[in-house]
């Protein structure tokens, strides 16, 4: 974000404040603040208690290991009993646990937490079935649709971490993620409804499965979903229907109490080498944080309010804002499988007013698009159940906030500017809806129990006014492990930057405003944000590397107006391959597409003579971002070769160059 913008930014002087009825009964108040500053592990065990414990810890928290924290240290407990059984035994067996909705209209499944508790119990019976034992990883690639989340569960309740892998990832993201993992197990289906169409999945999963073999991985089985009835190939040696082997199994599974620091989930994410890091989630830490942030920032009443998150199950997003900390809440929530324009624009709102929606969390992206396609969609729906909404995964801007405010929220709804990151697994850095004066475009505050600090390059705090870098300066329950398989990069990512101070660095750059409230800016490294998805630039240049005519690439995140980031590729071809042929930028484009997936296909695609470098070889990227956001190319003096930004922008203005 450009100097100027910030500025005007940090001049937005709306302010909101906390509604008088939500404020009267606000889960969580003022008070807390204070009490979890004063004594920190007192107010997570306080937390920790809103689960149910086979064996009460014995230590809140281990942090003798830096950075490798242990939280709630001989505790134990069941992910699974807790998101499900404990509901039922409470008498809350008929209450909806998911209202599913499925893209083709009139495809609803309401499931209450007494079916779901059979339905995981199946389930897990029939992973045992497969040979999934305790610790095993099973890879889980699905479309929306409610197997995810009972999937999900089962292998919470078996012991068995999962990784979700997003239905839109290629079949060669998917590999290297099975790989890295060494997932025993897939569940996957036919395909899902997307935009009125079915897609397949099936056989991006044959293909990852040959894939791994050829690197010596073996997936044992494909438990697969029938969702579409499109044809599948089949192997019988493999595949599974799900129907056969779950709807076969018994409802009767006593889950089995594990040790808080018991693998919950494996979650991969981009990060500044070309190579995911498999982020490590686990058990107790991570239901205590999810649980309470999901009943804290939402302010849920698991008795009136209905919630629904339109995140996908294949983000962090999905597993902790629609598994696991709402299930651990009791709560009923709505589940759609779908895109928000199918069958019409309107289709989110409808459901919305259909199921009377107290409580709605989505990307600012999604806000953004609904916005330019005007007021009067959402206009002819009634939304006036809404109390609450919420905004996750890139920066909201003042813009998008107050229209969602306005339009969706009817100028009622605090909205929640939620600030947090895969690795940190629950909500850092938020208003609270019953006590916070909202400043649209403003994370605001930690929230309690949470510390953070904005630091210069020496780690010092920087005054009120100033910008630096976004830090979390104590562990926090659901704080990541490590990086599955790589200790070492764990430290090297997130804790050496400030090792002296042993502050975890979150990647991203922060400004506090005279109030000492934080704006978040987005990433300050080769991290971008698309749509906010995260993306790595190392990763989309191997990928376009990869491809024979290309010699090198280089790839930034340009500002763009729907996705708050596109990715903007500069590519040398090879000699061989002469000017590429006609069809180089769709070629490349595609290529991108099926080495990653559709998120990450480039926007624009240049083919230059050069890329501009320092003098010790390293991409100048900053110069590349100007090129890419048609800004007057800045200060080259560090150039190894000046006249190579020349090039480029002759290169550029004679062709070869697509939107
Ligand atoms: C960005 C998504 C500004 C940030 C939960 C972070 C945000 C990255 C916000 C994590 C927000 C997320 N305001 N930026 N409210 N929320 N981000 O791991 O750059 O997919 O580092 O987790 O998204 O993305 P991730």
């Amino acid at each position: 974000m450009s100097e100027e913008t910030l500025s005007n930014l940090l001049k937005e002087d709306r302010r909101f404040e906390p509604p008088a009825e939500i404020a009267e009964h606000a889960n969580l108040r003022a008070e807390a603040y204070d009490r979890a500053a004063q004594d920190p592990e007192a107010f997570w065990a306080e937390q920790a208690e809103r689960l149910s414990w086979d064996e009460k810890w014995d230590r809140v928290l281990d942090w003798d290991d830096r950075p490798f924290a242990k939280w709630f240290v001989g505790g134990r407990l069941n992910a699974s009993y807790n998101c499900v059984d404990r509901h039922v035994e409470a008498g809350r067996g008929d209450k909806v646990a998911l209202h599913w909705i499925g893209e083709p209209e009139d495809d609803t499944r309401d499931l209450t937490y007494a079916e779901l508790k059979d339905e995981v119990s199946k389930a897990a019976n029939a992973l045992t079935e497969l040979g999934v034992g305790t610790g095993d990883r099973v890879a889980i690639y699905l479309p929306m649709i409610a197997e995810a989340v009972i999937a999900m569960l089962a292998c919470a309740r078996i012991g068995a971490p999962h990784t979700v892998v997003f239905g839109g990832f290629s079949s060669e993201a998917l590999s290297s993620r099975l790989v890295d993992c060494q997932a025993k197990v897939v569940i996957t289906s036919d395909g899902g409804y997307r935009r009125g169409a079915a897609a397949a999945l099936k056989p991006a999963v044959d293909e990852a499965r040959a894939k791994s073999s050829a690197q010596g991985h073996t997936v044992e089985k494909v438990l697969v979903v029938r969702r579409t009835g499109q044809d599948v190939e089949w192997n019988d040696d493999v595949d599974v229907w799900w129907h056969d082997a779950v709807d076969a199994a018994s409802t009767e599974h006593t889950p089995e109490a594990f040790d808080a620091e018991h693998p919950l989930y494996v979650m991969y994410t981009s990060g500044t080498t070309g190579k995911p890091k498999g982020i490590l989630h686990t058990t107790g830490g991570y239901l205590t944080g999810t649980s309470y942030t999901h009943w804290a920032v939402f302010d849920l009443k698991p008795e009136t309010d209905v919630y629904w998150c339109s995140a996908d199950i294949g983000w962090v997003t999905g597993h902790s804002y629609m598994v696991y900390g709402p299930l651990a809440n009791g709560a009923t929530q709505v589940m759609y499988e779908g895109t928000p324009d199918s069958p019409e624009r309107g289709r989110w709102w409808k459901i919305i007013q259909d199921y009377g929606v107290t409580i709605f969390y989505t990307a600012p992206t999604a806000i953004r698009s609904f916005m330019k396609q005007g007021r009067e969609i959402p206009d002819r729906y009634d939304m006036s159940s809404l109390r609450i909404l919420g905004s996750v995964g890139e920066p909201i801007n003042p813009e998008a906030y107050i229209w969602y405010r306005q339009v969706i929220g009817g100028d009622r709804t605090p909205v929640v500017d939620t600030w947090w990151q895969t690795e940190t697994g629950m909500i850092m850095i938020s208003p609270l809806p019953g006590v916070t004066r909202g400043k649209p475009g403003s994370a605001m505050t930690p929230i309690p129990g949470v510390s953070a600090e904005v630091v210069n390059e020496a780690g010092d705090a920087v005054p009120n006014g100033s910008g630096g870098y976004l830090v979390l300066t104590a562990p926090w329950p659901s704080m990541l492990r490590t990086i599955w398989g790589d200790d070492e990069r764990f430290i090297d990512t997130y804790w050496a930057r400030f090792r002296d101070q042993g502050y975890y660095f979150a990647g991203d750059g922060a400004k506090k405003d005279d109030d000492g409230d934080i704006w978040v800016l987005g990433r300050v490294d080769d991290v971008m944000n698309v749509s906010g998805h995260r993306l790595s630039t190392t990763e989309i240049e191997s990928a376009l590397v990869s491809h024979p005519k290309v010699a090198e690439a280089a790839v930034v995140g340009a500002k763009d107006e729907d996705t708050g980031q596109a990715v903007c590729a500069f590519v040398i071809l090879r000699e061989e391959a002469g000017d590429g042929g006609e069809d180089i930028v769709a070629e490349l484009r595609k290529h991108v597409r099926q080495e990653i997936g559709p998120i990450a296909t480039p926007r624009q695609i240049m083919i230059v003579p050069e890329l501009p470098k320092t003098r010790s070889g390293k991409i100048m990227r900053r110069l590349l971002k100007d090129v890419a956001e048609h800004r007057e190319v800045g200060d080259v003096t560090t150039l190894a070769d000046s006249s190579v930004m020349d090039m480029i922008s002759e290169g550029i203005d004679s062709g070869k160059a697509e939107d």
